[in-house]
């Protein structure tokens, strides 16, 4: 088979790959917060710095996680602030609900704790605030506790809790999936509750964004139509992708292999349509890009009201990934659910790929898509990082975000794919996506082909000089990591080759994916 052309178009630029599209979640649920993150400062059988695991700190710095949300999911309209703050030992031991599992919560990882975690990572705070079972006022409360510079009564509190600066926290969830868990709302009343959450929250803190709940296109629309002239108000709509027809978490077959990668790659679609959905709220002209074909990069979504001017509208995708029929008590495959559920999961190399498939549409879509959060951040669904005890290890998706780091913060290129070899669905078998910053030229290829190795040349007239390649594969994409095989699935260098004439040549393995990095000319 001749080799498959990629052709990197540095003179067609996309837009910035926000840091926020690589965000992570960590919700209380399961492992993920207690247990997985924290483990609380008394703890003595395992190294940790304020409460939180060492070693789980220092797998997640080295990633990086430029933003993290928290506490909830669905736990965000059970949550109230005021039970997490305050001397560890007073805290109140309430219902920790979440997805239908209920736990004994102590409270100890609070709004100080979790915002120290995201100092010590470098990562951007993004909380996620009650409207199911909470009020406009409390929550209008946690952003004046977290984000006044007056002394208030309530940044008072916070000096003596610790703070004395506000923590300046830019990113609010107006609740989450209130469409079911959150309030099991209609579109139009949610939207008639956050325009009035909205105001109030505008009011204590004009800078801060503000994300509304969204779901499916046809709530979408109704909400946004419903928001009307108030959609001033909205900073970014919410939409979550889970991908569950991929068959069992390791024992799928051939058909459940591509049927997730082709759910991965459809997470784009979803995202360019949402964006019409909301360019046409936010125009009285007809959507432009109702009809983009595949692949095509939305363009920025702009709202014009007469009491806020013109403002950004983004999407935020602020849960997305695998989610297996072992890690959920609903179907469509029961008899695979785990009993009692504990929203783990195996992670193989297919999920790594299903992430790095992903990640090409976000970075095509980085002009509308605004933020993007992985579900979720330790041991719940597709987790970067899994503890067992004094135990840790780093799963195969942890691999493959960090063979994307160089992205982060670039500027998006198109790739043009001549297509060699096809999948079952007739698409391409290899796909890219590159990047530019001002050190150079970054490209992550995937062969997604499960059997056949793939031959790929890469033209980049701006490629200078080839500094580096990694390659994540394995035999089977079966195979994942555990605590007594830590480094099964892991990166290895790749051969890359010059042919002198400007191109370059590599060879992926069937079912992997790379990244090669270069210096460049400008
Ligand atoms: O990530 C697990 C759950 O999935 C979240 O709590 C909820 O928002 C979604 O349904």
């Amino acid at each position: 088979m001749a080799d498959v052309l990629l052709t990197i178009r540095t003179d067609a630029p996309i837009g910035v790959i926000s840091p926020r599209l690589y965000g992570h979640f960590a919700e209380h649920l399961g492992r993920c917060c207690y247990d997985g993150l924290w483990i609380g400062a008394g703890r003595t059988d395992i190294p940790h710095q304020g409460g939180f695991r060492t070693d789980v700190l220092e797998a997640l710095r080295a990633l990086p996680v430029p933003m993290l949300r928290w506490p909830g999911g669905c736990y965000a309209d059970h949550y109230h602030w005021r039970d997490g703050i305050g001397p560890v030992a007073e805290r109140p031991i309430r219902l920790g609900m979440s997805c239908g599992l209920q736990v004994e919560d102590d409270n100890s990882l609070g709004t100080h704790e979790f915002l120290w975690l995201c100092a010590q990572l470098g990562a951007e705070p993004y909380l996620a605030g009650n409207v199911g079972s909470g009020t406009p006022q409390e929550l209008c409360d946690w952003v004046e506790y977290c984000n006044s510079a007056v002394k208030t009564k309530l940044a008072r509190e916070r000096a003596v809790n610790g703070a004395p600066a506000p923590f300046g926290v830019k990113l609010w969830g107006v609740g989450n999936e209130n469409w079911g868990c959150g309030g099991n709302y209609a579109a139009a009343a949610y939207a008639r509750e956050y325009v009035r959450y909205a105001t109030m929250l505008r009011h204590v803190d004009p800078a801060a964004e503000l994300v509304v709940c969204g779901y499916e296109d046809e709530w979408n629309a109704e909400l946004l139509a419903t928001i009307g002239k108030h959609l001033g108000l909205v900073d970014h709509l919410s939409i979550h992708r889970y991908w569950i027809h991929g068959g069992p978490e390791t024992e799928f077959d051939e058909q459940g292999y591509y049927t997730l990668l082709a759910e991965a790659h459809e997470t784009e679609a979803f995202v360019q349509r949402t964006a019409a959905i909301m360019r046409q709220a936010a125009s009285s002209k007809p959507a432009n890009d109702v009809d983009l074909s595949e692949g095509e990069s939305a363009t920025e979504i702009f709202v014009e009201t007469p009491r806020d001017g013109r403002r950004r509208l983004g999407i935020a995708l602020d849960e997305w990934g695998v989610w297996h029929p072992e890690a959920r008590p609903w179907g469509p495959h029961g008899e695979l659910s785990r009993d009692p559920v504990t929203y783990e999961q195996a992670n193989t190399l297919r999920d790594a790929l299903a992430a790095a498939i992903a990640l090409e549409g976000f970075h095509r879509q980085c002009r509308v898509l605004m933020l993007a959060n992985l579900a979720q951040v330790v041991n719940v669904l597709q987790a970067v990082v899994m503890t067992d005890g004094p135990r840790m290890w780093l799963t195969p998706t942890y691999h493959a975000l960090r063979l994307h780091a160089p992205h982060i913060g670039a500027t998006a290129l198109p790739v043009d794919v001549d297509h060699g070899d096809s999948l079952p669905d007739r698409s391409s078998a290899v796909s890219a996506t590159a990047s530019r910053t001002s050190h150079g030229i970054a490209v992550t290829l995937i062969n997604r082909h499960l059997s056949k190795p793939a031959g790929v040349r890469l033209v980049c007239d701006d490629a200078r000089e080839h500094t580096g390649g990694q390659l994540l594969a394995a035999a089977s994409p079966h195979e994942g990591n555990s605590a007594d095989a830590p480094d099964r699935v892991s990166p290895a260098t790749l051969a890359v080759h010059s042919d002198g004439g400007g191109a370059w040549r590599v060879e992926l393995p069937p079912h992997s994916l790379a990244t090669v990095t270069f210096r460049s000319s400008v």
